[in-house]
C-alpha cells in the first residue's frame, strides 16, 4: 500500500452538485456560477491550495427522461438538467492553476474518436499532460435519443464498440513520434513528414483516416480512467485505465470490489495493481450534532420524485412503476450494471427497499457519507482509506463552493499532519501526481 493517498473533487457543470437541489440551498452559490468563470476559478485555486491530484468532471450528456416516461422531473428539479458541457470549464480552471490535474468525463457513444481526441488532446497540450480522460461507454438511453442515434447495442457490445473506439484513439496518439515535431524555423520545417504518420482504419463499427489533429502533451497519450465495473466494464477498464473509479455504498461493499478489481487484474496479465479511487461525500460541522444537521436540512429538501428521475435514468427501469417499501428486486439492466450492484448491495445482506435505495441517490451517487467534526471526517478516511487498501478518494461535495473550502482548510491540513497526504506537488502532470 503506498505512504499517501490520492485525492480528487467532483464536480459537475450543472446546477446541482451530485446532492439533489444543491441549487435551492441558502449557502450555494453555483447556480450563479453558471455564468461566473470566477467562481470556478476560485474552486480551482482552492483545490490547488489543498495539493489535490484532479477536479474531476462527472457528466451526464442528456436529461434522463425515463421516470415516467418523460424528462419533466428532471426539468422540475433540476436533476441532471441543464446539461452544461463540462470541456470549457477545465480550460477555465487550468489557466487559473499550474499543478491541478482535471478528469473529464466522454462518452463513446456521443462523438467519434477523432473528435474526442482532438478535444482531449488540445486540452492535454495546453495544460502540460494536466488532462484525463474519464471514458464513459454512454449507458444513458437520453444520450443516444438526443444524439439520434441509432445504436442498438446490448450493454456488453459498448463495451466492444468502445474497444474499438480506444484502438483508433491509439493509432491517432501514436501516430506522432515526439521528435517528429521539430518546429525548425531556420530550415524552415514544422515536422519529419516522413514520421507523421496518417492513420488509416477500418473496423467493425468506426472508421478513420486523418493525420493526427494535436501535438502530443509530454506523456503523448492523456491519463486514461474508467468506471464501469460490471463483468465486462472491469475487463474494458484492465484493458484501457489507468486509474478506476468505483462507488460503493459500504466499505465491506469497497473491500470486494477491490478483491475482485485485483483479480480482473491478475487475469489480465497486470504486473501491478488497479489504481482505485472510491467516491465518499463528507460533510463537515463544527460538532458531530452540526454536522449531521447539515446533512438532515439537505436530505429534507429532496423529493423522492427527484430522486428516482435520477435513479430511473440510471438503472434504465421507470421506478415509478415499482412500490417505494418493495425490495429492490435484483433486476437486470442494460444501462448501469456497476451502479445497479451498488444500489441494491446491503453491508448486512438484507434486501434493500427502493425508498433506500433512493436515499443513497439524495445527496450523492450512492457513495458513503462521512459525516462530522474535521477530526472524526480525518479519521474516517484515513480509516477507509487503510481498511480497503484503496488508492484513494474522489470526493462528492454537498454544496458548493463552501464544502470543497471547508474541506481543504479544515480537513486536508490533518491528513497532512498525519503525513498520508501530500504537502506539495512534487511534479506537473497529472501522471506524475498519480504515479
Ligand atoms: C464513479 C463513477 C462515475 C461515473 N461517472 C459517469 C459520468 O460522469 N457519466 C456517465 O455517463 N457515466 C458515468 N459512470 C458510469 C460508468 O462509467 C459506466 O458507463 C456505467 O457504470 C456502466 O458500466 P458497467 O455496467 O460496466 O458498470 C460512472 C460510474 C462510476 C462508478
Amino acid at each position: 500500500m503506498a505512504d499517501q493517498m490520492h485525492l480528487m473533487q467532483m464536480l459537475i457543470h450543472s446546477a446541482s452538485t451530485h446532492t439533489l437541489l444543491s441549487w435551492a440551498d441558502p449557502a450555494d452559490r453555483q447556480l450563479a456560477g453558471l455564468r461566473d468563470f470566477a467562481y470556478w476559478q476560485d474552486l480551482a485555486k482552492t483545490l490547488e491550495r489543498g495539493c489535490f491530484d484532479a477536479v474531476f468532471f462527472a457528466d451526464s450528456p442528456a436529461t434522463h427522461g425515463v421516470y415516467q416516461g418523460s424528462t419533466d422531473a428532471s426539468v422540475r428539479y433540476g436533476a441532471s438538467w441543464p446539461n452544461h458541457d463540462p470541456m470549457p470549464l477545465v480550460a477555465i480552471m487550468a489557466a487559473a492553476t499550474e499543478r491541478l490535474g482535471f478528469g473529464v468525463t466522454l462518452s463513446t457513444t456521443g462523438t467519434t474518436p477523432y473528435l474526442a481526441t482532438r478535444r482531449i488532446s488540445t486540452l492535454d497540450y495546453l495544460t502540460r499532460g494536466r488532462i484525463g480522460w474519464n471514458i464513459v461507454t454512454g449507458f444513458s438511453e437520453a444520450e443516444r435519443a438526443a444524439n439520434g442515434s441509432t445504436f442498438d447495442f446490448s450493454h456488453d457490445e459498448r463495451y466492444d464498440y468502445a474497444d474499438e473506439f480506444m484502438e483508433i484513439c491509439y493509432r491517432l496518439w501514436d501516430s506522432i513520434p515526439p521528435d517528429a515535431v521539430e518546429m525548425d524555423a531556420g530550415k524552415p520545417r514544422f515536422a519529419d513528414s516522413d514520421r507523421v504518420k496518417p492513420v488509416d482504419f477500418q473496423g467493425k463499427y468506426l472508421k478513420c483516416k486523418s493525420v493526427a489533429p494535436v501535438l502530443p502533451g509530454p506523456h503523448g497519450r492523456p491519463v486514461l480512467m474508467q468506471a464501469g465495473s460490471s463483468g465486462r466494464g472491469m475487463k474494458f477498464a484492465m484493458q484501457h485505465a489507468e486509474i478506476i473509479f468505483g462507488i460503493q455504498a459500504h466499505v465491506a461493499g469497497m473491500k470486494k470490489a477491490t478483491a475482485g478489481l485485483r483479480q480482473a487484474a491478475l487475469d489480465a496479465g497486470l504486473k501491478h495493481d488497479p489504481v482505485v479511487l472510491y467516491g465518499l461525500q463528507p460533510i463537515i460541522g463544527g460538532t458531530e450534532e452540526q454536522a449531521q444537521r447539515r446533512a438532515d436540512e439537505l436530505i429534507a429538501r429532496i423529493p423522492l420524485d427527484a430522486i428516482l428521475a435520477r435513479l430511473s435514468g440510471v438503472l434504465g427501469h421507470d421506478l415509478s412503476q415499482f412500490d417505494p417499501d418493495d425490495a429492490l428486486a435484483d433486476m437486470d439492466t442494460q444501462a448501469s450494471r456497476g451502479l445497479m450492484a451498488a444500489t441494491a448491495s446491503s453491508a448486512d445482506g438484507k434486501a434493500v427497499t427502493l425508498r433506500e435505495a433512493a436515499s443513497r441517490w439524495a445527496l450523492s451517487v450512492a457513495i458513503p457519507q462521512i459525516i462530522g467534526t474535521p477530526e472524526q471526517v480525518a479519521d474516517r478516511i484515513e480509516s477507509i482509506w487503510r481498511e480497503v487498501g484503496c488508492a484513494g478518494f474522489n470526493l462528492s461535495p454537498t454544496t458548493n463552493p463552501n464544502s470543497v473550502h471547508d474541506f481543504v482548510d479544515q480537513v486536508v491540513p490533518l491528513l497532512q499532519a498525519r503525513g498520508v497526504f501530500r504537502r506539495e506537488y512534487t511534479g506537473t502532470t497529472l501522471r506524475e501526481h498519480m504515479a
